[in-house]
């Protein structure tokens, strides 16, 4: 008598591959039943994976949720200026829905097991398990539980005719959706490695870019990316295109060092242009529309927002509301930021809102809407108390 079903959350790479015949001969499971989201992959990758997984599974399922992705996870992420140490996060948005996704299957096939090809190294292993968790489910992680190493698992894949995309030369792990693709492993380990171009697929490097720079104007209604140039656009067609506008420009490389949720540092290499743009334009416009005050707040509330994200927390209970103070700060951010892509650089040239604090009748030098005397009565009581000290001190020694 077996173990009966399992899901296993499935890329069609390397660790969920071998882990179709692991969770059969290893673990006992009569049936696996795979399951590939696409949550904005390149089309080719889905295509493998559904194919692959439909050869060497019992069952599968790829199920799309790019739509669902850009607004529960993308557009949240902008309104929130979200970054991890200085990068947009992509696969740490994406492995929640992903888990969600594995878990409705689970309910639908009757199976009481999902497993995940996460090694217990990294943070993805995390962001599932909080969800499988949840949910009550048994969660199998072959790579984290059998220590398995890449070397190991593509001479079992060799063996086990399970065809593999990583070839022993090039042996990168890769993540992407349609947020960022993130690149580690292999000889990009030694951080004083240098990454060659090859690694790259979404962006240009700034020499190849083109000389001349490309301007890009971009519209966002309460804190939501809308429209391209003046065109209209919906979520998911609006960032694929920016990829490829920023992403021509040489715009959107990140190699960095990370410290893992676990405590361990990484180098990572990434690329995530549109995030780049956009995470450049959206705290520009929240400048000319936010008071101060919000200001100040809301990027400590940023911060914070983007450490559960990147945690993979979402269902904890400051994460929403969190959540919800960003949203009320972002009723009011609605406007036209114009920047400029040349060479890897994104510069914003300019900005307007109907809602902007900002006036050009307060503020300019030509201008007498306010009596500049006014004025006086303020300095007067400006950094009072520094001349209170002062005037103590002076009594004291007379
Ligand atoms: N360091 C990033 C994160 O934790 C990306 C990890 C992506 N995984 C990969 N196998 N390339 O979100």
């Amino acid at each position: 008598m077996g173990k009966g079903k399992v899901v296993l959350a499935f890329s069609g790479g390397l660790d969920t591959s071998i882990c179709v015949p692991l969770l059969k001969e290893h673990y006992g499971f009569d049936e696996v039943i795979t399951v590939a989201v696409d949550v904005g992959q390149p089309p080719e990758d889905i295509k493998t994976a559904t194919d692959k997984g439909n050869k060497i599974a019992d069952r599968h399922y790829t199920i799309d949720i790019k739509d669902r992705f850009v607004e529960e996870q993308l557009f949240p992420s902008i309104k929130a200026n979200g970054s991890y140490e200085g990068y947009p996060m992509g696969t740490a948005l994406a492995r929640p829905l992903i888990a969600e996704e594995i878990v409705k299957i689970a309910r639908k096939e009757g199976a009481e097991s999902v497993a995940h090809g996460c090694t217990g190294k990294g943070n993805d292993q995390l962001r599932f398990d909080f969800v499988f968790r949840k949910e009550g489910l048994n969660i199998i992680a072959p790579m984290r539980e059998m220590n398995l190493t890449r070397e190991w698992e593509m001479d079992y894949a060799e063996k086990h005719g399970v065809p593999v995309p990583v070839v022993k030369a090039k042996p990168y792990s890769v993540d992407e959706n349609c947020w960022s693709r993130s690149i580690e492993g292999g000889v990009l380990e030694k951080p004083e490695n240098h990454p060659s171009n090859d690694i790259y697929a979404w962006t240009v490097s700034s020499k190849d870019a083109p000389d001349e720079p490309e301007e890009v104007r971009i519209g966002f209604e309460k804190g939501i990316p809308v429209s391209l140039n003046g065109k209209k656009m919906n979520g998911i067609d609006l960032i694929l295109e920016l990829n490829c506008i920023a992403g021509r420009n040489g715009v959107g490389r990140n190699d960095m060092i990370e410290d893992r949720i676990l405590g361990l540092k990484a180098r990572e290499i990434y690329e995530h242009p549109a995030a780049t743009v956009l995470l450049k334009a959206h705290p520009d416009l929240e400048r000319l529309v936010l008071s101060r005050q919000e200001l100040a707040f809301k990027h400590i509330v940023d911060e914070k927002w983007s450490e559960l994200g990147y945690m993979g927390l979402i269902h904890e209970p400051l994460f929403e509301a969190l959540s919800a103070f960003v949203d009320k700060t972002q009723e009011r951010v609605t406007g036209f930021v114009d920047v400029i892509l040349y060479k890897g650089s994104v510069t914003v040239a300019g900005r307007s809102s109907p809602n902007a604090l900002y006036s050009d009748d307060l503020v300019s030098f030509e201008s007498k809407t306010i009596d500049q005397n006014d004025a006086v009565g303020f300095s007067a009581y400006y950094g009072f108390q520094a001349r209170i000290k002062d005037m103590i001190a002076k009594t004291k020694s007379e």
